[in-house]
């Protein structure tokens, strides 16, 4: 036995000690702050040389947690209105826990039996809330919306070029090309340059003043490609943008797509969690025309990283594009569902679906129904205060729950260095932390609502932290 082996007792005791931490940051996690003051803030490498003996085990977890939570970036603080990463579920923090400990490889069936039945009916629970009933998908788990994305495009390439799986574009002959709002994420740049097909293809079209993709200018550059060639093979909309949370018109967008036989992909890393609520499924209505859809759990739906979905409704699509073989992988005689390596773009596996089916069991989708229209009512009511500000200036009614606003009575010219002047006052003392974007040339402040843990205590403490870094004269709260 070597010394990674811990009796039963150092085990425990080491288990306790490492629950009470993070028990303890939960407790804080409404009051805390997300980060360091700006002056105690640093961005040197660390430079430790490599322990050669190791030191005692409850001495360096505790180090770990004091250091990791006293100097660290806290985006599970209540006071995040950050980027579209949550506070996790408690019970997913259990999850996360056990899976590493059982460590199941989900690469294929026979080594991982129930884990796999459980991840392809998390899989499943997603699905039947985009597709009802009779429809038929498929589906898989993955890191994150960037593989969502990737997976999905390369479907999409493989339904349209079946040639390009085995001999390339050079084999085929074609030109293909794609489209996707100028708002769309960069995940899909990466894919197309990553697939061969070139990230020159990847044809942004202009979005509307809500930010959401114009038919008709897609349809416009479509013909134009045909005439000159090109081979037009999918459509992305996006149900839920990074800038601004735009849900674009996805009826339009499939209509657009049966008309000139293109695959319809629904990028829904954040705003497809919507489905997840009977109240407000409306705003992404028309998801399930969609080819395929990606939605990442560890977005809207308060998931530790990592956790990434890619659904499809197009048969053996999956299972045509990831399908290989070799003959160390394990069969598995008398199975009926696939082997997770055959529809994915991975091999080793990581359970990621655990954490979500375990919180869906402890609370039920009526939480995410409940978490959901929380975070909508806040979202709204910030807009609104937003909207009789003094100060600043709405961009939209947010779709979603992000809110983009703009210093007011400002220039055209001086609007960005305004805004930006706005959020490092507002971040300076690490308290909370806001951004900037720009979203459909604009610029933008960026506010998103997506901790369960945010309420109208954390929003009325930025609403005054705002007022304080406007410029003008500070007039408190309206
Ligand atoms: C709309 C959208 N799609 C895809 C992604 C990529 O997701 P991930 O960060 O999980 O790879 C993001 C990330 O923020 C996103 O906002």
């Amino acid at each position: 036995m070597t010394t990674f082996a811990l009796d039963h007792d150092a085990r425990r005791r080491l288990g306790y000690r490492l629950i009470d931490h993070i028990n303890d940051y939960f407790d804080s996690l409404p009051d805390r702050r997300v980060q360091l003051p700006l002056d105690e803030r640093s961005f040197e490498q660390l430079r430790e040389r490599m322990p050669e003996v190791g030191e005692d085990a409850a001495k360096a977890l505790d180090e770990m947690a004091r250091e990791m939570i006293d100097k660290g970036f806290h985006v599970p603080a209540a006071n995040y209105f950050g980027l579209m990463n949550p506070t996790p579920t408690y019970m997913a923090v259990l999850a996360e826990a056990f899976v590493a400990a059982i460590n199941p490889q989900l690469a294929s069936l026979n080594r991982s039996q129930l884990a796999s039945k459980i991840e392809i009916e998390t899989v499943r629970w997603i699905g039947e809330r985009i597709w009802s009933e009779p429809t038929k998908f498929d589906g898989t788990f993955t890191s994150g919306g960037n593989e969502a994305n990737f997976s999905a495009l390369a479907m999409a390439l493989s339904s349209h070029f079946p040639c390009a799986i085995e001999d390339g574009f050079a084999g085929c002959g074609d030109r293909p090309v794609l489209y996707a709002s100028s708002e769309s994420h960069h995940s899909l740049d990466k894919s197309v340059g990553l697939l061969g097909v070139g990230r020159k293809a990847l044809r942004r079209i202009a979005v509307n003043q809500l930010m959401q993709l114009d038919p008709q200018a897609l349809e416009e550059r479509i013909l134009q490609d045909l005439a000159t060639g090109y081979k037009p093979f999918c459509v992305v909309g996006t149900a839920g943008t990074t800038n601004s949370g735009a849900v674009d018109d996805l009826n339009a967008l499939a209509d657009v797509c049966q008309r000139f036989g293109l695959w319809f992909h629904v990028d829904g890393a954040y705003g497809a969690a919507a489905v997840f609520s009977d109240k407000h499924r409306d705003l992404v209505s028309d998801i399930e025309r969609a080819d395929s859809v990606t939605i990442d759990p560890h977005k809207w739906m308060a998931m530790p990283f990592a956790a990434g979905v890619v659904l499809t409704r197009r048969a053996n699509m999956l299972a045509t594009t990831f399908g290989v073989s070799t003959p160390y992988m394990p069969k598995f005689a008398g199975a009926n569902i696939v082997d997770n390596f055959k529809v994915s773009t991975q091999w080793s596996r990581r359970m990621n679906s655990l954490k979500l089916w375990l919180t869906l069991r402890v609370h039920g989708r009526q939480a995410y129904e409940e978490h959901i229209d929380n975070q909508l009512k806040l979202a709204r009511q910030f807009a609104g205060w937003v909207k009789k500000s003094d100060r600043f200036e709405l961009l939209n009614d947010p779709q979603l729950t992000i809110v983009n606003f703009r210093v007011k009575n400002v220039p055209a010219s001086e609007v960005a260095a305004a805004n930006q002047a706005v959020v490092d006052e507002v971040t300076s003392d690490g308290t909370r932390w806001i951004s900037t974007t720009v979203a459909g040339g604009k610029p933008v402040i960026r506010v998103m609502v997506i901790s369960y843990l945010t309420g109208e205590k954390q929003l009325e403490g930025l609403e005054q932290a705002l007022m304080a870094a406007a410029p003008g004269k500070a007039s408190g709260r309206i």
